[in-house]
């Protein structure tokens, strides 16, 4: 899929931005805060995602206006559609979406519409990071694959926080130990379904990231993906996901419910999950060099985009902040063999540093302002 049009006023210090992004390339240049990431992130939360460098969705209003708008037309292979996104603040502040006219409850259904993937320097923490940066990532990822999947990751986060509250009321003695027991079989339920998931992502993204791994380390190392259920044996899953799963969950979710009470927190499901990601047989993320842990992230970014594009005819929208800069030749034209079919919005400060077959529109940004669009269109596009 494609952006086709894009318009922004009062996204953070973005104003009167509109233009039509070239359908591959399409260079965000400026100097340091001049709004380049503001650019693509405005274009990001069309997605349905929350901010990708975690903003808060008050602060996407200009701190000195009081409106922000923001819409876009994507094409499909099926059709083009449009997304509208417009905030208010003040003391009737609200948040009005529409898709193709027709206003939203909320940005869940954008989700299934507009399929981006974004590279930031900050991937590194999908491997360096906590267990929850990596659960994210593949929760994220599934959930792009299959959106049933949003439903039971959020029903999941909705029984956790309410669970986590009654084992506290439960140890203070308002409240009886059988509601605990109706609110595990629901939890197992969710819980066998994001385990499943989790298994089945992680199988098919382990053999991508291994081939791409290869690669990029010129042949000389292996990258292998694990996914460490916190209820589930690897040969668990070899049966279907049903009722004997649910059940498997729901008794590990009795087993340490005593122990839940007495602490307040849930210490069996999905919420302790592991993905080991191993070089060469041990852990990246304690064993790690800098250079590896670079190559891993991109590599499970790279993979994520390629499992999209298998399961569909439309290529997601690839957005890349800050990312080309850092890398070397060797690995920008790694990452562009891989995402050559799909539309790609680039910032960057130094469009030197770009590999001389990255051309298209270069949209200048200064002061939060398109100040200057330019084709730059090489003889290597046909
Ligand atoms: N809510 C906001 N209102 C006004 N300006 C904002 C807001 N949030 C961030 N900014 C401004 O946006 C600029 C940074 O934009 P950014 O897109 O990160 O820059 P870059 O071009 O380096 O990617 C800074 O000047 C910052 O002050
Ligand atoms: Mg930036």
């Amino acid at each position: 899929m494609i952006v086709t049009y894009a318009e922004i006023d009062g996204f953070k210090n973005l104003s009167e931005i509109s233009f039509v992004p070239d359908p591959k390339y399409n260079i965000i240049s400026g100097r340091n805060a001049q709004g380049k990431t503001n650019l693509i992130e405005a274009i990001w939360i069309m997605s349905g995602c929350k901010s990708f460098r975690g903003s808060k969705e008050k602060d996407y209003i200009n701190l000195d206006g009081n409106r922000m708008t923001a819409g876009i037309k994507i094409r499909d292979s099926v059709r083009e559609q449009k997304i509208e996104f417009e905030m208010t603040k003040g003391v009737n502040s609200t948040k009005l979406i529409h898709l193709n006219g027709v206003k939203q409850k909320g940005t869940k259904s954008l989700f299934d519409v507009f399929k981006c993937i974004v590279f930031i320097p900050d991937d590194v923490d999908i491997i360096r990071g906590s267990p929850e940066k990596r659960r994210n990532f593949i929760d994220m990822a599934a959930s792009q694959l299959n959106p049933v999947s949003v439903v039971h990751l959020n029903r999941h986060n909705v029984i956790m926080n309410h669970r986590n509250a009654l084992l506290k009321e439960i140890m203070q003695g308002n409240a009886g130990e059988d509601v605990l027991e109706v609110l595990d079989r629901q939890a197992a339920y969710e819980g066998a379904f994001i385990s499943y998931m989790r298994n089945d992502y992680i199988k098919k993204i382990n053999e991508i990231c291994s081939r791409l791994y290869c690669t990029i380390s010129g042949g000389t190392e292996k990258l292998e993906l694990e996914y460490r259920s916190n209820i589930y044996k690897p040969s668990d899953f070899e049966k279907p996901l049903g009722n004997e799963a649910v059940e498997t969950y729901f008794s590990k979710l009795r087993e340490t419910s005593g122990y839940d009470i007495r602490t307040g927190s849930t210490h069996s499901g999905v919420n302790r999950d592991e993905v080991l990601i191993k070089i060469n047989g041990i852990s990246a993320r304690e064993y790690g060099s800098q250079g590896q842990i670079k190559s891993a992230a991109l590599v499970m970014k790279l993979a994520q985009a390629e499992i999209f594009m298998k399961r569909s005819d439309d290529a997601p929208v690839i957005f890349l902040d800050d990312v080309m800069g850092e890398l070397d030749e060797k690995r920008q034209r790694f990452i562009f063999d891989i995402i050559r079919d799909m539309q790609v919005f680039i910032t960057t400060c130094n469009e030197s540093a770009l590999l001389p077959e990255i051309k298209g529109k270069i949209i200048h940004i200064d002061g939060g302002k398109i100040t200057e669009e330019t084709e730059n269109v090489s003889s290597y596009r046909e």
